[in-house]
């Protein structure tokens, strides 16, 4: 008796004796919430399967169920409490994603009604991921009390939910955190290449030259296999010393030690043969894109600036990203060329050729190219930075250089008005909860005065005039002696009226852009020669592409002009005419009437990257529809509609009833236009790679087909 208890003794304090075995208190693998109490409406009748309705993808759950307060979208709230049990292990484990903020989005632990451990989501951004990560507390000294778990939703807003799932009670530690992980670099190779976890826990990543603080970004760090890895330039720095610091890392994390430098980017082999890459449509090698920035033609060349996060998949960390191109189609992209700084993220802006060197920031015989960004810090402010030769960017020395209006003013856009020989600069101010466009004047892109507010004349609720202001003038049917000037917000929906440099009075508001999906924030180009005299616009083209190192494109260029309609002048999209130099087969077809008894016509043709020309006077009640590889694109003559996929867009016949579609499609989307460019219907999806099929048919009378051309295209990347 005696031995056998000293040997259970001896077992138990032997190392590596078993822990107590793990404690379940809950798996939300049921139908309902068993004995878990509900109040509200956010926790929805039981546990979610996954993603609910509307919902971004929900992964890092366990099994099939979890807590998913998404019910009914952001806005339902409510509470779910367990039934009380006994603390016996040292740790209380859990998952746990969504929103972020504490008071409002919480899993809360509970002792005599107080609440003792609390945790929350990771989101607090526009953008982010619905991945669930592992986190824990450490109860160790509230052994043995009875203790309640309620998790809370009463947050109404964007990221208004929580997600959790799998809460144990556990003796295993988990890992521990080490704050300030640093690892050094002596430079020697362009980049240093960084593991990402799409979804994992965001680290505040520092880069330190020479032992002070450089730029900071927040990275979902892989501690294990990365999803991909984002490249970080340090050729600035060769032969120094840079070193990265994050904030918190596990223990056990091989975050640190797996980044590699490398004079290329790692898995280069991949790059641009990936299967989502849009072959026509500009998208970063690695990373996120938004809003197109800085667009410009300087020194034979057109640059394209970008909302970029080079460090995530989702929104982030905004930098400017850079390529450049000879013909707007062909983009090479050349790295990132402006950094979060102390004033903050880079947000949108534009950039101008200062032809007269009015900034001092070149010389007459070369002028600097100007860039006029959103430092998205506290203050929010407008900041200049210029390059002489289109590579190497200086930021501005005295920056800011527009204080802050309200915490809402970006997306400076900025103009030579000839007129009055000034610089003019259209900033979004939000102004007490109403869009105003302000109108800023500067005699060198460094002092700007204040010339005049135009108020949006809205609540804030709608997009009319909402970020990313852009102000152009354009002849009306090409006569240069009656011209407009445009004013557009991000949604592409414009006023048109005059502008004396000043001011802008409009005379027709509320017009409508585009009228299809995922397009948002477009701007036209700056100093396009007088000699080609185009005004050229690209669009941040929301394409989705999971799975992919990058995330989201820009639209094809088009010409945009205004034209005469039966309303008034309207704008017009053409897409520009170099994307001609894409077509390698042609297909042309004989004008001829199309019926329900002609068939496909177009079944021989199997391409992926095709452009379609279709000029056609439909019969009163036809319908003609394209089968676009999987897409489909309907023209639904009573009602002068065009479906794309479903989604509806008015899509006028011309006065002698022809209606005349250009279709672009990508592996990526479809971008649509119709009515003599009047209809815009971008639509972004990720078209299936082994569906070829191509079909053009019509039914309900017959379609007089005048003009039918088909041209397969090949990629811009391929043909470098
Ligand atoms: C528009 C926008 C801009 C802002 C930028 C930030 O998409 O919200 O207003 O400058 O994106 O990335």
């Amino acid at each position: 008796m005696r031995t056998l208890t000293v040997l259970t003794l001896i077992s138990l304090l032997a190392p590596g004796s078993r822990a107590a075995d793990d404690i379940l208190i809950a798996d939300f693998e049921g139908t309902d919430y068993g004995d878990w109490k509900v109040t509200g409406e956010a926790f929805g009748p039981g546990p979610a399967r996954g993603t609910l309705p509307g919902q971004m993808p929900v992964d890092g759950f366990k099994g099939k169920g979890l807590v998913n307060t998404f019910f009914h979208g952001d806005k339902s709230t409510g509470t779910l409490t367990s039934p009380e049990f006994k603390i016996e292990r040292k740790y209380i484990a859990f998952l746990i994603g969504g929103g972020k903020d504490p008071e409002k989005l919480a899993l809360n632990l509970l002792v005599d009604g107080k609440v003792v451990r609390s945790a929350t989501g990771p989101n607090d951004k526009a953008g982010g991921s619905e991945t669930l990560a592992p986190d824990s507390w450490d109860v160790t000294e509230l052994a043995g009390k009875k203790a309640v778990i309620q998790i809370v939703d009463n947050a109404t807003g964007g990221w208004g939910h929580i997600n959790v799932d799998h809460i144990v009670q556990t003796d295993k530690k988990p890992p521990g955190l080490l704050t300030n992980a640093k690892r050094e670099f002596v430079v020697e190779k362009r980049y240093l290449n960084i593991p990402i976890k799409n979804g994992a826990k965001q680290r505040v990543v520092t880069l330190l030259v020479d032992g002070k603080p450089f730029v900071r970004n927040d990275i979902e760090l892989a501690d294990g296999k990365p999803d991909w890895w984002a490249p970080m330039d340090v050729s600035a720095w060769k032969g120094k010393t840079v070193a990265l610091v994050v904030d918190k890392l596990t223990e056990d994390s091989a975050a640190l030690k797996q980044i590699e430098p490398s004079d290329a980017l790692k898995d280069a082999d991949k790059l641009y043969a990936e299967p989502l890459r849009g072959q026509f449509h500009f998208s970063p090698k690695r990373g996120w894109a938004n809003d197109p920035n800085g667009m410009v033609f300087f020194n034979g060349e057109y640059h394209l600036f970008f909302q970029h996060n080079p460090y995530g998949w989702n929104w982030g960390n905004m930098h400017w990203g850079h390529a450049v191109s000879k013909d707007m189609v062909h983009w090479e992209e050349l790295g990132d060329k402006l950094m979060p700084d102390n004033l903050g993220p880079i947000f949108s802006g534009s950039a101008v050729v200062d032809t007269d060197n009015t900034s001092g920031f070149g010389t007459k015989e070369k002028p600097p190219l100007v860039l006029i960004y959103t430092a998205a810090g506290n203050p929010t402010t407008q900041c200049i930075a210029y390059s002489t030769d289109g590579r190497t960017f200086t930021k501005y020395d005295k920056n800011p250089v527009v204080k802050q209006v309200t915490g809402g003013n970006r997306d400076p856009k900025v103009m030579w008005h000839a007129a009055t020989k000034r610089w003019v600069m259209v900033l979004y101010v939000e102004l007490k909860g109403k869009h105003t466009i302000h109108f800023f004047t500067s005699p060198n892109l460094k002092d700007w005065t204040l010339a005049s507010v135009l108020d949006g004349g809205t609540n804030g609720k709608d997009g009319y005039l909402f970020e990313c202001p852009d102000l152009f003038e354009l002849p009306i049917d090409g006569d240069a002696k009656n011209r407009k000037w445009v004013l557009l917000g991000a949604n592409s929906e414009y006023a048109l009226g005059t502008f004396d440099g000043t001011a802008f009075k409009p005379e027709k508001t509320w017009l409508p852009g585009h009228r299809g999906r995922g397009f948002y924030a477009p701007q036209t180009f700056s100093d396009i020669p007088t000699s080609d005299g185009r005004r050229i616009q690209i669009g941040w083209f929301q394409t989705a592409t999971p799975g992919m190192p990058f995330n989201q494109s820009m639209s094809i260029p088009q010409e945009l002009k205004l034209v005469t309609t039966p309303d008034a002048p309207r704008l017009s999209r053409t897409p520009v005419k170099e994307l001609a130099a894409l077509r390698t087969v042609t297909y042309h077809f004989h004008a001829a009437n199309l019926n329900a008894e002609t068939g496909n016509w177009l079944d021989k043709i199997k391409a992926e990257l095709l452009e379609i020309h279709a000029d056609f006077s439909p019969g009163a009640d036809t319908v003609t529809t394209f089968n676009i590889r999987g897409a489909t694109v309907v023209y639904d003559a009573k009602k002068q509609e065009l479906v794309v996929n479903g989604h509806r867009a008015p899509a006028p016949l011309s006065k002698d009833g022809q209606q005349k579609l250009t279709i672009f499609c990508d592996r990526t989307g479809l971008e649509v236009f119709a009515s003599d460019g009047l209809t815009y219907v971008p639509m972004p999806m990720n078209l299936k790679a082994d569906n070829l099929a191509l079909a053009m048919t019509a039914k309900g009378g017959t379609v007089k087909v005048t003009a039918l051309t088909v041209h397969e295209l090949k990629s811009v990347w391929k043909a470098k």
